[in-house]
């Protein structure tokens, strides 16, 4: 089954043609970074605009690449929540015309599962392998940070989440904060190879570190803001950074990333999680893979590290996760919403073995 992937909920415009969920034919993504660098963050009406003009060239160059012609499509799995509702509105709109136009299924897609599924479009065999369950889904982007607990049957439960601001977003902030451009992840992670991630003491926020105690409600959640506030502290009480900039931002990388791999675990163990699985844009990052690596060796859970080109915004997660969606028959209408917010009841997932 051929499944076209269109991917517009932030500043990627994405298609891709997979088949079966898990032959990738093709994945095409036009990335409007520039378009919005200088403005340190995504400008939702800019982003649509530029997601109308490529929309259709993207889709094009896919089908091209795959070598598939439309009449060979069954059917079209489009990101409608969450995201951007103006950037959203671009790809269900063209979704759902050419759907209606050659007669086949539309499915919507929950781009945060979309994020989950990356990790297994290269690994599909994980999912059918009863011994990996239940399975761990740490989710790390840049509008999320979440723990997700997936069961054989299916069922989804997210079990911890950030209360402010999203793994990414703090180190897009904290890119913000020292002028070093946009998006600040991939800067931070490259800048931060040099320096010393001890040379800065930075909270671990909702650890129960420094005496604070922990209410148990948020044992498994985020919070991302302290951090980030310390930080900036910090740079103001300097006069001179540049000589200290990779220190600072290899401490202040730690400090993120060493919450995440310490509630990932913890929340393994107490789930007794088989397998943890690491995906969503922050995943790519080179101290969390290689950390949460030696974590999970030490804890002797099996890892599973989404590939980076699967990792931030892409269709094909779209398109591999559309599949299992289309295979049990759970279709979109022509008249479905698009969504900003996550919709913390996640439903069945239907890419886990019990479907
Ligand atoms: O998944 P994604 O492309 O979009 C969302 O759904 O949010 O994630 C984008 C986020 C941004 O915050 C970006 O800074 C971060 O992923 N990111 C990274 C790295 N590459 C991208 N963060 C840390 N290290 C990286 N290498
Ligand atoms: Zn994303």
């Amino acid at each position: 089954m051929n499944i076209l992937g269109i991917e517009t909920s932030c500043d990627e415009t994405a298609a891709a043609i997979v088949q079966d969920g898990h032959q990738v034919k093709s994945s095409v993504i036009s990335s409007q970074i520039a378009l919005h660098a200088g403005y340190g963050g995504v400008i939702p009406e800019l982003a649509a605009r530029e997601h109308l003009k490529n929309i259709g060239p993207i889709v094009q160059a896919a089908l091209n690449q795959a070598r598939v012609e439309l009449q060979y499509i069954d059917a079209i799995a489009v990101t409608s929540n969450p995201g951007l509702i103006p950037a959203l509105l671009v790809g269900n709109a063209f979704a759902k015309g050419l759907a209606a136009t050659l007669g086949i299924p539309v499915i919507g897609i929950n781009h945060f599962l979309a994020h989950i599924y990356g990790t297994f479009i290269d690994n599909n065999e994980s999912l059918n392998n009863p011994e990996n369950y239940p399975i761990l889904a740490l989710v790390v982007s840049g509008g999320h940070t979440a723990i997700v607990l997936i069961q054989q049957d299916g069922n989804a439960k997210i079990i911890g989440s950030t209360l402010d601001d999203a793994a990414g977003e703090a180190l897009d902030k904290a890119a913000k904060i020292l002028n070093l451009g946009y998006p600040g992840g991939p800067i931070i992670d490259k800048l931060a190879k040099t320096g010393n991630p001890e040379a800065f003491n930075f909270p671990r926020s909702l650890t129960g570190a420094r005496g604070k105690p922990l209410a148990p409600e948020h044992k498994f959640d985020f919070s991302f803001s302290g951090v980030k506030t310390s930080l900036l502290n910090t740079v103001k009480s300097m006069t001179h950074i540049d000589d200290i900039l990779p220190d600072l931002l290899a401490s202040y990388q730690a400090a993120v990333m060493d919450v995440l791999i310490m509630k990932a675990i913890a929340a393994a163990s107490e789930y007794n999680a088989r397998l943890i699985c690491l995906c969503g844009g922050v995943a790519c990052n080179s101290y969390l893979r290689q950390n949460l690596q030696t974590a999970a060796e030490k804890a002797r859970r099996k890892l599973l590290l989404a590939p980076p080109k699967y990792c931030t915004d892409n269709a094909a997660m779209v398109a591999g996760l559309g599949f299992h969606y289309a295979k049990n028959n759970l279709l979109g209408t022509l008249d479905m919403p698009a969504n900003a917010r996550l919709d913390h009841n996640l439903g069945i997932l239907p890419f886990a073995i019990g479907n």
